[in-house]
């Protein structure tokens, strides 16, 4: 009986060519399943302060709510914002330029059932919490974050410990600094899909957990794709990303990292581009370590995901990856890949940037 449920989810998967989706028409992945603030209050920020009446902080504060903004900028952050479970995060509904926050952690740890689009995160070196990370979404179900644009995390970019059912599609993942570390994930499943990651020590994703990792774009990495020693028995769906080494590469074939026996792989058409000389010519890099090599996906969605080979994916993820519209962030970590190995620096601070307002841009 089971096996037959398991089959005919499969196919209507396949016929969908997605898991079941609530979020918003076109969401993917694990995810998908969010179903955020649907059915709840509107809210909208209507000013940039750290709390009080009309702030992001104060709307965030209670369940069953569509965040909207009526204001465009950063919001710098005073302490960590710690989210409400059922809410959804419009920031595609701020003015141009756009909407974002500064200096401090954004926390959907413990929650559940959340949806965050076209959202800044930008924590920085401003918040003397060097343990907090740019996102934190640690023992929290159904999370996708969606055009997200994250720089400048210190414990991590992206925290996903013990998250289950998450999604980070269409995102930038940008210089973290402190640890300089993407995305960590355990507990799963998670599907990581057409995302930028730039200039980071490793974690780009580290990942314990059943994943789908579709479509990214990786570069400046001292590691890439990684597990670890410590790691349980996954399984991983790999397929048509690029890894693009940079001036801070010290080993191009870390781009499967302590992917080791424990690990179950289906890889394909994923590119690794090592020369370092500004034209995009990668070759195969399929063999993902000591993995066992699966003969087809672990989860049946994954391949119809798979639309676009890497040299697409790397052309449709620089024109359109993060926040919308795009920022100077975005705009210099974007502009550092297109050199393709002639620049890209893992930076400690983000006034080394060198960008305005102390290298966290001006919105
Ligand atoms: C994760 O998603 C699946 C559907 O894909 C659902 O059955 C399960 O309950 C979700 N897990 C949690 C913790 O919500």
């Amino acid at each position: 009986m089971l096996r037959n449920l398991k089959f005919v989810t499969a196919i209507l998967a396949i016929i969908s060519g997605t898991v079941a989706q609530n979020a918003f028409e076109g969401a993917i992945g694990f995810g998908a399943v969010s179903t955020g603030g649907n059915g709840g209050t509107v809210v909208t920020v209507t000013n940039l302060e750290d709390s009080g009446a009309g702030s992001f902080r104060d709307a965030v504060s209670q369940s069953n709510r569509i965040i909207n903004f009526a204001v465009a900028g950063y919001i710098v952050l005073k302490s960590p914002v710690s989210l409400s479970s059922h809410i959804t995060i419009n920031g595609q509904s701020a003015p141009s330029p756009g909407i974002g926050v500064m200096a401090g952690e954004i926390s959907a740890s413990g929650k559940n059932n959340i949806v965050i689009r076209n959202f800044r995160m930008r924590q920085g070196n401003l918040d003397k919490q060097t343990g907090k990370s740019a996102f934190n979404m640690g023992e929290s179900s159904n999370i996708i974050l969606d055009h997200c644009s994250v720089a400048y995390g210190q414990w991590d970019s992206i925290d996903a410990v013990k998250a289950v059912n998450i999604t980070v599609s269409n995102s930038i993942i940008a210089f973290p600094i402190g640890q300089q570390f993407g995305a960590h994930i355990e507990g799963g499943p998670a599907t990581l899909y057409g995302n930028l990651w730039v200039s980071a020590h490793n974690r780009q994703p580290l990942t314990k957990s059943n994943t789908q990792y579709i479509n990214n774009i990786v570069y400046n990495y001292q590691a890439a794709y990684t597990t670890a020693e410590t790691s349980g028995y996954f399984s991983h769906d790999i397929l048509n990303n690029y890894f693009i080494t940079g001036p801070s590469t010290t080993n191009p074939s870390n781009y499967y990292y302590q992917m080791n026996e424990k690990q179950s792989v289906y890889a394909h058409g994923n590119y690794a581009d090592t020369k370092n000389d500004g034209v995009l010519a990668g070759a195969l890099e399929n063999k993902v370590g000591s993995a066992v090599v699966l003969d087809a996906a672990w989860d049946p969605t994954s391949v119809g995901l798979a639309k676009l080979t890497a040299l697409e994916a790397y052309t449709a993820v620089l024109a359109s990856a993060g926040a919308s519209p795009r920022d100077e962030v975005d705009a210099f970590a974007v502009s550092t890949v297109k050199t393709l190995g002639k620049s890209g620096v893992i930076y400690t601070n983000q006034a080394s940037t060198g960008l305005s307002n102390g290298g966290y841009g001006t919105l």
